[in-house]
């Protein structure tokens, strides 16, 4: 019997009978129509792609687990955080940002860290980065931002008069700037950076009270820099090089872990905190909300396939679970809009039935139909709701928490514009070690821009942020430090 060997088949099932040979009118005749597998084979291939993400296009990820090992139950109802020693399956992606899929790994750049928790109550997503801040905080300035960071329309060239040019005038990103141009903006590998969910969200507890909350993965192998001139030569000489040593270490057997804190703010101390703790671009000082252990994350298993895991999986901010919801921060609100959409035009309405993406707990709602469903959509069951033929119905105490909103409606601005002090204070944190490697990094970067106006207005935010690390930059440029303080 065919079916009983490992046959090379057609996508509908058939043998193929010659896998080398187009089928052809003899010798020297032309190859015929009626060659269905070829025509198959041809037709399929020219259909491989989707779109790459527009944004974090490349990337490596890999499968593991996430123990609880802290008992957080007062601040959250989360059932996979419910309990010390409780299991989760998760899946995680990290990624660059601004190249394309094909683009190498060793760049200066923050690193998506972005992880599928695939809990009892749904999946629950916690799409962040490497870097706890960023470089705006209204997602109305976000397709701006990524514009200066991807190619010249007309030389398909990265652009650093954009890049430059935005950044000095949106000085809010001066946090962020910081830290990209620090020894953290080249990770030695993936496995030694830490993860921040770096907005904040709210965790709320069986008896309805919330808490604001911050996410820091902080690696269990120690955080490596690459020094930038061997990434310079290793992304020309494996560009791949990140997403082998990842693929490579777990093959070893060596499993990458991170252990899970949070800090924990109570609700009314947004209200008098010193900036609005919403704002993505400042972090909350660890003195006043300390670190708080909740579990480990290890990532023990290879994707068995890079399309159908790392390409196909859609992670959003907007996946939530009974016990986690979202904050007022402005780039969050966008961001929950965003992804899905992003999943919706770049894998299909149904992406969340496929394999990577499909909760492990059941899934019972009224979508139907739809390019591509893999799965028995619903089957004869009731596809409406309310109805009277005893079909799934909701779930009032999975309510979100209320909440109270105040004031007009109109396009606000965050309400305070302190872009200096924190930049500043990590500066002054800094050895003079770093300091250099900092200075040397934005002279070397901002060297190219063309247009004074627009170094020099950068320069000045550099100084208000410290004098000595405006100064430095302005001399290393060789143009005029700002006066005075
Ligand atoms: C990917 C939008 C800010 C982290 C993406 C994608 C979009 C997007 C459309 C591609 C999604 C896909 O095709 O699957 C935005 C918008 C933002 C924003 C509109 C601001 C309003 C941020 C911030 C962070 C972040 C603040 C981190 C704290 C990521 C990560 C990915 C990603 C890690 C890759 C996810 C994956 O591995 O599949 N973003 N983003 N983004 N973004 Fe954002």
């Amino acid at each position: 019997m065919t079916a009983d060997k490992n046959y090379l088949t057609t996508s509908t099932g058939a043998p193929v009978g010659d896998n080398q040979n187009s089928l052809t009118a003899g010798q020297r005749g032309p190859v015929l129509i009626q060659d269905i597998h070829l025509l198959e084979k041809l037709a399929h291939f020219n259909r491989e792609r989707v779109p790459e993400r527009v944004v974090h296009a490349k990337g490596a990820g890999a499968h593991g687990y996430f123990d609880v090992t802290n008992d957080v139950s007062q601040y959250t109802k989360a059932a996979f955080l419910s309990e010390v020693g409780k299991r989760t399956p998760m899946f995680i992606r990290f990624s660059t940002v601004a190249g394309e899929l094909g683009s190498a790994d060793t760049v200066r750049d923050p690193r998506g860290f972005a992880v599928k928790f695939y809990t009892e109550e749904g999946n629950y997503d916690l799409v962040g980065n490497n870097t706890p801040v960023f470089f705006i905080r209204d997602a109305i300035k976000f397709p701006d931002f990524i514009h200066t960071q991807k190619r010249h329309p007309q030389t398909h060239l990265k652009n650093p008069n954009a890049v430059w040019d935005f950044w000095s005038l949106s000085p809010e990103s001066l946090h962020q700037v910081t830290i990209l141009m620090s020894d953290r903006g080249i990770p030695a590998t993936l496995r030694h950076m830490h993860g921040f969910g770096s907005h904040t969200f709210k965790w709320v507890n069986e008896q309805g009270e919330g808490v604001w909350v911050k996410y820091h993965f902080k690696t269990e192998q120690g955080v490596r820099n690459l020094d930038p001139k061997l990434a310079a030569q290793i992304a020309g000489d494996n560009p791949d090089y990140h997403t082998e040593d990842l693929f490579r270490a777990i093959e070893r057997g060596e499993f990458p872990a991170w252990k899970l804190y949070v800090q924990i703010m109570p609700l009314a101390d947004a209200d008098t905190y010193r900036f609005d703790p919403f704002d993505v671009t400042k972090v909350w000082s660890q003195k006043d909300y300390p670190l708080i252990e909740v579990g480990r994350m290890v990532l023990d298993r290879n994707p068995e396939n890079y399309f159908a895991e790392v390409e196909q999986v859609t992670l959003s901010p907007g996946n939530f679970v009974p016990g986690i919801e979202a904050s007022p921060d402005k780039m969050l609100q966008g961001r929950l809009f965003a992804y899905a959409d992003a999943h919706r035009y770049r894998v299909g309405a149904n992406h969340n039935a496929l394999p990577i993406n499909k909760p492990q707990c059941p899934v019972h709602n009224n979508q139907r139909d739809g390019a591509m469903r893999p799965d028995n959509n619903g089957g004869s069951g009731v596809y409406y709701e309310p109805n009277s033929f005893g079909g799934p119905t909701e779930a009032p105490q999975h309510r979100i928490s209320a909440f109270p909103v105040t004031g007009n409606a109109d396009s606000v601005a965050y309400d305070h514009n302190d872009h200096y002090t924190q930049a500043g204070d990590l500066y002054r944190l800094m050895s003079e070690p770093e300091r250099a490697y900092l200075i040397d990094t934005i002279v070397g970067a901002m060297k190219p821009v063309e247009r004074d106006d627009i170094k020099i207005r950068q320069i000045g935010h550099f100084y208000k942020a410290d004098p000595e690390y405006g100064r430095r930059v302005a001399e290393g440029l060789g143009l005029p430090a700002p006066q005075g303080e």
